[in-house]
């Protein structure tokens, strides 16, 4: 283990209720990049929780009539569950109803108070409840509502505790624009700038209207205001307090992940307490943009939010998972599509990842009995994929420190299309029947395990449960919780001599129907049964289809007369067919097995009545039968004249 420390946290959620989609997109982005610093041999701190307190939650718990800790109980435990499901590696959970978070908001509540900062007065302005946000009258919305989530503001006068923010306005002013890193992205750096600009007043910081919350120590019909009690959980795991060389190894943070609505909160808010601590500041706030469907933020009063648990259930945690680190830019807002994560997870994951492990283990396990050769010598297509995977390597340690997650996902998947490229290129199944190729077969199958041993790793952060499956399945020697990312810093870490594992699906293939919709689990597709019903009756279960069912397939030997390549497509053929009555185009993927001269004249059997389709913009009126198996492949070809039905 190197002895640099890493320290990352996501905001501590409100249980107002149920978390949706957009809060598991920030907790697993900052899990993918938390697990990336541990495999980079960091010691890693991660932190989420749960923000308990105000007088939205104390609204809630009184209208079902229960304690607010009772409450908040339920809902926290929905959340830690939820993280459970998706793989959040935290290293705690904080509660800001825990004692041990209490004592610190009141330890540094009297610190701040005792330096002169804080001072009491009289509060009398617009509060956003839902936001827990103090405003100004030029803040408001055009509506004059809360500038954050539109809802109304309400009018409060009460005696208050105050924090001299203006006292470090200058200050953080200042760190902002001589750190450029310290607000990213960028842009939400310059909004900062300018909110600063306009001038910092006082923050309210202590209620009296209600008293769900941590009372101010000297004065205990105030509670401290949710956001300065809700801050302060960053320093309460790591040792504030109560363990000096924790706390030096983890604080200042390294990242603050937070949405872009709450970044106000922790690059200046957050700094001024720090600064009135005499603590260092985080080095960084990274505001990521909001997951929205069809254009708007997801929100449980506008009624669309995706619920997270329902998904994993549906598709799997790795899945989800996936899609959210892939398919958004960080700093941007992105739209979450249920269909969109599904033709992610046939394209990217069942296609080529699954595909790539599938040929290669399979290739490894005909052509040289599941063993993994020594290789020997290098071929230019052997160098170029080796230093693919190394640019790879390169590409996601880019991303993953620059927080460009989205970029370090597709760097690892441009070197998987690779890989699937590099067995084409060197076609392995033709080797196999060359004696003489031995030891370039055995080089090829070396460098694809390889390949699949450094992408194992490469996945990890992202697909935790994926990569040791993966890892799993080709077999190399030690625990994979082990692996670091020295590991494949240099090519060639896969130990000559070993054998491959189990082959096994990663990721079926979802399907969609004729208008693209997401075909509903098999499970809801069943007919309800009758009590009593015995199992073996529901066809879907046991995979069994009626001879009434067969009957719809109309097969018929037809005569392949021409065939020509399709453009740009490898693997396909462009074959004119006699069927006896007339003549078909049907394009098949048979070009890497057959010469076109072997396939004049022979007789094949053709699905009839299959819904014409179009293969890299070349119509196919329907499929010729072949025989597969790994890589090889054989037309099923007939000595019956043209037009016979097959049955
Ligand atoms: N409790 C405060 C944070 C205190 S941190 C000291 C809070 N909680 S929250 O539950 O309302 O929101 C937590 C995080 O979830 C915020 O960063 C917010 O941006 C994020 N998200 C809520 N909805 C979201 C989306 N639709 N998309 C992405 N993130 C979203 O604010």
């Amino acid at each position: 283990m190197s002895n640099k420390s890493f320290y990352i946290t996501t905001p501590i959620y409100y249980p107002s209720a149920k978390l949706h989609i957009g809060h598991a997109y920030c907790t697993t982005i900052a899990d993918a990049v938390a697990r990336y610093h541990r495999l980079a041999g960091e010691e890693v701190f991660f932190l989420t929780g749960s923000d308990e307190h105000g007088q939205k939650i104390q609204e809630k718990a009184e209208a079902e009539g229960i304690k607010p800790i009772e409450y908040t109980d339920k809902i926290v435990a929905g959340f830690q569950n939820l993280w459970k499901l998706l793989h959040i590696s935290n290293d705690d959970f904080i509660r800001t109803t825990q004692p041990r978070h209490e004592k610190v908001v009141q330890e540094i509540f009297r610190r701040v108070y005792d330096k002169g900062d804080i001072y009491k007065g009289s509060y009398k302005g617009l509060y956003c409840t839902p936001c827990e946000s103090f405003w100004t009258e030029l803040q408001l919305d055009e509506n004059g509502c809360c500038p954050d989530c539109g809802r109304p503001v309400k009018e409060v006068a009460e005696e208050a505790y105050f924090f001299k923010m203006s006292n470090y306005a200058d200050r953080i002013l200042k760190h902002i624009e001589d750190n450029p890193d310290f607000i990213q992205p960028v842009s939400r750096r310059n909004e900062m700038i300018n909110f600063i600009k306009q001038g910092l007043d006082d923050l309210c910081i202590s209620r009296t209207s209600f008293d769900w919350g941590i009372p101010v120590p000297m004065d205990e019909k105030h509670v401290i205001y949710v956001w300065f009690d809700a801050l302060t959980n960053y320093l309460t795991p790591i040792g504030f307090l109560d363990d000096q060389e924790k706390f030096n190894k983890f604080w200042p943070a390294d990242v603050h992940l937070v949405g872009k609505e709450i970044v106000r909160f922790h690059s200046i808010i957050w700094p001024c307490i720090l600064m009135a601590l005499d603590l260092p500041l985080p080095k960084q706030i990274y505001g990521h943009g909001w997951l929205v469907v069809d254009g708007t933020k997801m929100s449980k009063s506008l009624g669309n939010v995706i619920d997270p648990i329902e998904l994993i259930e549906k598709y799997g945690p790795d899945a989800i998972r996936y899609f959210l680190l892939r398919e958004i830019n960080l700093g941007q807002d992105g739209n979450f599509s249920e269909l969109a994560l599904v033709q992610r997870i046939n394209a990217d994951l069942a296609n080529d990842l699954g595909n790539l492990l599938h040929r290669t283990l399979n290739m490894v396990g005909k052509f040289q009995n599941g063993q993994v050769l020594a290789p020997s010598g290098r071929s230019a297509i052997d160098d170029s994929l080796i230093s693919d995977a190394m640019e790879a390597v390169r590409a996601f340690d880019e991303g993953m420190t620059g927080m460009k997650i989205s970029n370090g996902v597709k760097a690892v998947w441009a070197f998987i299309s690779r890989a699937n490229k590099y067995i084409d290129e060197t076609a392995p199944w033709a080797l196999a029947k060359d004696p003489d190729k031995k030891q370039e077969l055995a080089n090829v199958m070396y460098n694809l395990i390889e390949s699949m041993r450094i992408i194992s790793v490469l996945i990890a952060p992202y697909m935790p449960v994926t990569a040791e499956k993966v890892w799993q399945q080709l077999n190399i020697p030690g625990e994979f919780k082990d692996v670091r990312l020295e590991d494949i810093r240099t090519w060639g870490g896969t130990p000559a001599g070993m054998h491959i594992g189990e082959a096994q699906q990663l990721f079926p293939r979802i399907e969609l129907d004729k208008e693209d919709k997401v075909q509903p689990p098999k499970k809801e597709k069943q007919p309800k049964k009758e009590q009593g019903e015995k199992k073996a009756a529901a066809p879907a279960e046991d995979g069994l289809i009626t001879i009434d069912d067969f009957g719809k397939v109309k097969l018929q030997v037809v005569e392949i007369v021409e065939a020509e390549p399709v453009p740009k497509a490898d693997k396909l053929l462009k074959l004119i067919v006699d069927t006896g009555e007339g003549k078909r185009q049907v394009v098949s993927g048979i070009a890497q097995h057959y010469a076109i001269d072997e396939l004049i004249g022979k007789r094949v059997i053709l699905v009839m009545n299959l819904k014409p389709a179009k293969l890299r913009g070349v119509e196919s009126q329907g499929m010729i039968l072949a025989a597969t198996k790994g890589d090889q492949l054989e037309v099923v070809t007939v000595d019956m004249p043209v037009g016979s039905v097959v049955r």
